[in-house]
């Protein structure tokens, strides 16, 4: 079997039974890696200590690392998920991860082999390489389309202050909570991975429709226009008519956007 074949099938179970229960909290898994990875022979990986992924086994995610390690290191990059295509790095976060990968494998950044591992070093503490509140990350490959504060102003219809009041912040828009913390079950706080901006009609109508009423791009819990920033006027997600009301607002901003579905659960 060949090796994409061989990830496929080792991730088979997890893709479809969840989040696995065994190797995660085995501590071994890790000893075992930094005996080797604490910067005397392989790359010095003891950050890993102080991740949010600590309690995962390093081999929950590198795949096929036994060989790697009962011959004392060789072939160290057939394990390596950046050496992966782009599915097989997502199927090993989808183990814990879905809400994530499903959106994201919607998504243009799929299609153009932006992987999880270009926004996310799951090693680190951080929880991107690079900060998102002034949209550097974004930025540091966005830039070209938007290179200064007019062009971004033009581009959002907001003023540009992504730091300090929020204003203009991609994610705000792009990236918008996809959980209520207040409803239970919905803690995770996961945000959404199309990067496809949720318009406000997508609560009206889970809300005419009685099914859960999410977080949209302009408003929502804890999102811009939910009392959260002090200087822009408050909608009420739960409020159908006031979210339409605000619709119409975004399509005067935007006459072209799509209406993207929301993003499933
Ligand atoms: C006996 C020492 C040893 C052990 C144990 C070991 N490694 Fe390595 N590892 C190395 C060496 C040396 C390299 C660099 C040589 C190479 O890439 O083949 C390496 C390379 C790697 C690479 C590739 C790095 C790159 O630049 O592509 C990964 C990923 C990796 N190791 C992960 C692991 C994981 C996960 C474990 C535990 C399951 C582990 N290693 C256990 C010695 C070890
Ligand atoms: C949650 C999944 C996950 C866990 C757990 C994990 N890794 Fe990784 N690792 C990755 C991914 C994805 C990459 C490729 C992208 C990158 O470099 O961040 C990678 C890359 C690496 C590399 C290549 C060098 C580098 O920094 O890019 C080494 C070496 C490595 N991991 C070792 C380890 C060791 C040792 C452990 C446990 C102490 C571990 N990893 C735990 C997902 C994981
Ligand atoms: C075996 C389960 C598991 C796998 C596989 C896994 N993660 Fe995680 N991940 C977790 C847990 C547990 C947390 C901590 C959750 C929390 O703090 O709420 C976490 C947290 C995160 C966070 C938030 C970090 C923070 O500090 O806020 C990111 C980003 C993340 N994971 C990305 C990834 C990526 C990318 C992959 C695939 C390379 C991956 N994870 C694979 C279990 C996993
Ligand atoms: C590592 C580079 C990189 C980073 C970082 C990055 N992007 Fe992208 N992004 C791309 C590429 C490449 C494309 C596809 C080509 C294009 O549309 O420019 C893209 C496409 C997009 C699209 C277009 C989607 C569509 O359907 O047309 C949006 C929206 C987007 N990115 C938002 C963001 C946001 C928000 C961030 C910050 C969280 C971000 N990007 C970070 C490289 C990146
Ligand atoms: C106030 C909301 C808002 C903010 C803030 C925002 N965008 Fe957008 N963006 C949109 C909308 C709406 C669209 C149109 C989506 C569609 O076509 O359906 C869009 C489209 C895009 C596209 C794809 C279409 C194109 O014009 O190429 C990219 C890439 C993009 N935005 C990146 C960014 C980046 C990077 C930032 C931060 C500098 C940002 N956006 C900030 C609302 C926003
Ligand atoms: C273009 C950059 C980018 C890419 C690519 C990306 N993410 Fe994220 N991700 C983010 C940002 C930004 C956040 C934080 C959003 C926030 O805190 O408001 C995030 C947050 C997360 C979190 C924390 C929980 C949450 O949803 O907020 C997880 C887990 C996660 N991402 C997993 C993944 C996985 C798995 C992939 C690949 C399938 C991936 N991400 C690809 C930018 C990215």
């Amino acid at each position: 079997m060949n090796r994409v074949g061989a990830i496929a099938l080792a991730l088979l179970p997890f893709v479809f039974t969840g989040c696995p229960s065994g190797g995660i909290g085995t501590i071994d898994g890790v000893a075992t890696c930094l005996a080797c990875h604490n910067g005397r022979v392989g790359e010095d990986m003891r950050h890993f200590l102080i991740s949010s992924h600590r309690q995962i086994a390093c081999g929950t995610c590198h795949v096929g690392s036994d060989a790697h390690v009962q011959s004392g290191g060789a072939g160290g990059g057939l394990i390596n998920p950046a050496n992966w295509l782009i599915e097989e790095q997502a199927a090993v976060c989808a183990q814990c991860h879905n809400k994530e990968v499903k959106g994201f494998l919607q998504s243009k950044h799929k299609d153009a082999r932006i992987g999880c591992d270009k926004c996310h070093d799951v090693h680190t503490p951080l929880r991107t390489v690079g900060p998102v509140q002034n949209n550097l990350l974004c930025q540091s490959c966005h830039l070209r389309d938007w290179p200064n504060a007019a062009a971004v102003e033009a581009h959002t219809h907001h003023d540009v202050d992504p730091g300090g009041t929020g204003a203009s912040r991609c994610i705000g828009c792009h990236m918008p909570a996809q959980t209520r913390p207040d409803v239970p079950g919905q803690e995770d706080r996961a945000h959404s991975h199309t990067w496809m901006p949720i318009p406000p009609i997508t609560s009206a109508n889970q809300a005419n429709d009685g099914d859960t009423v999410l977080p949209n791009s302009c408003a929502g819990t804890m999102g811009c226009h939910d009392g959260t920033v002090v200087q822009a006027p408050v909608f009420d997600i739960d409020n159908p008519a006031q979210m339409t009301g605000l619709q119409a607002l975004y399509e005067n901003f935007y006459p072209d956007a799509k209406v993207a579905e929301a993003p499933g659960e």
